[in-house]
């Protein structure tokens, strides 16, 4: 039986060092596109794919997550008095049920690895899915509703991947297939990081994951992979074999808000997809390319 997916693990403790300064005293997870956080985009996301539990992984300086998804009692009660009727439902909107999303503190930023294995407790027994707040879907269907769809018909688990430029491999974690229908990818290995001469494939794994609770096994080896980190990546190939493990071409656009170029991008494309902001960015647009 394939046991049902209701948790997810959002691992904000990185140091987010490419957005400094502005990360500096501020969570990269805080960050706004348009006008929303990263954080709450992933929440969404995850919700909308069935699940009801969170633990976030945080780290130092990171209060204002745990912040945005309390009750903000006073701003609250300002807006109604004020008969601010929408802003106060967009906050309604986002809560989340009493007791659903709980934090565990990942003292020293050790690797992705090490912030998913903090979350052991949490964990337990039960399928988890993992999303990276700072890469963001834009899809038709949610991102980790496509994951959490294959994932009830294949169980095991299941990665979220992409095809990169060959240039590119050494930035990401990248698939050893197996075979592929066009859509599902089985996959026989996973390497972390490799160089394009080495590497087997193109197709690399973005922030999106299912995974079974026995990878929490391996990653407590605290085995130190690429960049010396305790790697997620390394744990989950040692998976392969033991449980079904493929890989997801998901439809929709990824952009990795980690960088700077990626997070300019998403501003863009989520901006123009909203009705009440597309028309008015669509017609600043032309002023700053030069013809
Ligand atoms: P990144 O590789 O983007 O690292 O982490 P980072 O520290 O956030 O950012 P840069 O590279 O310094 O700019 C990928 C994801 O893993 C989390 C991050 O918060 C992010 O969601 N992470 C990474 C942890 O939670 N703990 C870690 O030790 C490392």
């Amino acid at each position: 039986m394939i046991k049902p997916l209701r948790k997810a693990v959002l691992p904000v403790a990185g140091l987010g060092t490419r957005f400094l300064p502005a990360t500096k005293a501020m969570a990269k997870e805080m960050l706004p596109v348009v006008d929303k956080p990263l954080i709450q985009y992933a929440v969404e996301e995850a919700r909308a794919a069935g699940i009801e539990q969170f633990c976030m992984v945080t780290g130092r300086g990171k209060t204002a997550l745990v912040e945005h998804f309390d009750v903000a009692f006073e701003l609250e009660a300002t807006l109604r008095e004020r008969g601010k009727t929408a802003e106060l439902q967009a906050l309604h909107d986002q809560q989340l049920p009493p007791g659903a999303i709980v934090t565990v503190r990942q003292q020293v930023p050790l690797g992705l690895g090490h912030a998913i294995w903090c979350a052991r407790a949490f964990i337990g027994d039960d399928p988890f899915a993992i999303l990276l707040p700072d890469d963001l879907v834009l899809a038709e269907t949610p991102c980790m509703k496509q994951l959490a769809d294959a994932y009830a018909q294949t169980g095991g688990c299941v990665v979220a991947v992409t095809e990169v430029p060959r240039d590119q491999t050494s930035r990401y974690g990248i698939l050893d297939i197996e075979s592929d229908d066009g859509r599902l990818v089985a996959v026989k290995g996973l390497v972390e990081k490799p160089k394009p001469e080495v590497a087997p494939s193109n197709l690399s794994i973005i922030g999106r994951y299912v995974l079974v609770p026995e990878v929490i096994g391996y990653l407590a080896r605290m085995d130190r992979g690429a960049g010396n980190e305790v790697q997620l990546t390394d744990a989950m190939a040692r998976l392969i074999g033991q449980v079904p493990f493929h890989g997801l071409r998901y439809e929709g656009r990824r952009f990795d808000c980690g960088d700077k170029v990626g997070f300019l991008e998403a501003q863009i494309a989520f901006a123009l997809k909203r009705p009440d902001l597309g028309p008015a960015v669509r017609a600043f647009l032309p002023k700053y390319i030069d013809a």
